[in-house]
């Protein structure tokens, strides 16, 4: 079975080809963060304009790529939820349109169950079942995955998201957007212990999360101090500590409480160097096997969604002919395909 995957939740277009043969046969990416990076943020109706300038170009590009002509297609897979809903509707309408001329099936993808499923798309796939950290620029989920479609909820932010805290913290240190990656090149030039932010509930049972104390620390230290080159990659570098630690403490709780012995680790923050190796260092002292996909595959991109697509698909599953978006949508509502 072979399946055009679309991504447009947010601010990158991406299409990818996968195919249950071969695996991955081509993924493309178009990043929108340049021309939101002037708003400091992403621009809704912007984004959504972006992606029907982008998709059908990068479709033609990923098919041709392949040698694959629409007839060698068994289905398309477009995100459908959680995200921007004009962004999203480009993606659904496209995807709908597309697979509906083509006489094939359409799915729509919940975009954290591609985030969690990335993973496959290595060579070293994790088996069922594990645990698995989500985060992203809108979620910070601990989830007990037993299967596709099978999803417990053991935690969640109850503010911000981690990659959100990332972006805020990012902006108000003038390191522009994404604040992600920006945050972690800073960080690079930062001293260590010249400032400590707080853990936020990490001093109390449970695994929830909250990120938005974490942020107004590092709003009252920006505060204090003049914001030199040197400053702020110390300042950078408490919050890629404080962040990490945090995520990495409640990734261990997990791990005692479920006796999983598999932690998947996927979404944007999953791409953070210090992340994966705070992670790598705990899974290998407590056998556990870390699992986390290349940077590329943690962020957004079309691979996971043909993927997640793929296997829905396989399964039977698939949209009648009205599209839709879903804004707001649980991970916790899928159902196994
Ligand atoms: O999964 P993703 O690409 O999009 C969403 O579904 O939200 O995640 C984007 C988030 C942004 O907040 C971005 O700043 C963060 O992931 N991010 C990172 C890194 N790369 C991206 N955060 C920390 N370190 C990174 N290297
Ligand atoms: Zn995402």
């Amino acid at each position: 079975m072979r399946v055009l995957g679309l991504e447009t939740s947010c601010d990158d277009t991406g299409v990818a080809v996968f195919d249950t043969e071969r695996g991955l046969l081509a993924h493309k990416l178009y990043s929108q963060s340049q021309m939101h990076a002037e708003y400091g943020g992403v621009v809704p109706e912007l984004a959504s304009r972006d992606h029907i300038r982008k998709l059908l170009p990068l479709v033609r590009e990923v098919l041709a790529d392949t040698g694959t002509a629409p007839g060698d297609l068994d289905g398309v897979a477009y995100t459908m939820g959680p995200g921007l809903t004009g962004a999203l509707l480009v993606g659904a309408s496209i995807g709908r349109s597309l697979a509906y001329a083509w006489g094939i099936p359409a799915v729509g993808v919940h975009h954290m169950e591609g985030h969690l499923l990335a993973p496959m798309l290595e060579p070293d796939a994790p088996a069922f079942p594990f645990l698995a950290l989500l985060v992203s620029g809108g979620h910070t989920l601990l989830t007990d995955v037993r299967a596709m479609g099978d999803y417990r909820l053991l935690g969640e932010s109850v503010d911000d998201a981690v990659g959100e805290a990332f972006d805020k913290t990012a902006k108000l240190l003038g390191l522009g957007y994404p604040g992600g990656p920006a945050i972690a090149a800073a960080a690079a030039h930062g001293t260590p212990g010249r400032f400590r932010f707080p853990r936020p509930m990490t001093d109390r049972p449970g695994l929830d999360f909250s990120f938005s104390g974490l942020k107004t620390a590092a709003l009252t230290v920006t505060q204090q101090h003049a914001l030199d080159a040197r400053t702020i990659g110390d300042i950078a570098y408490a919050f890629q500590e404080a962040a990490v630690d945090t995520l990495v403490i409640k990734c261990a709780r997990a791990l005692e409480q479920t006796s999983h012995t598999r932690l998947v680790i996927a979404g944007g923050v999953g791409a953070n160097a210090l992340l994966r190796a705070r992670l790598t260092e705990h899974c290998a002292k407590n056998n556990v096997r870390l699992y986390c996909p290349r940077p590329l595959f943690c962020t957004d991109n079309g691979a996971m969604i043909a993927y997640a697509g793929v296997m829905r698909l396989r399964a039977g599953q698939e949209e009648g002919l009205a599209f839709g978006a879903r804004a707001r949508w649980s991970l916790m509502d899928l159902t196994a395909p």
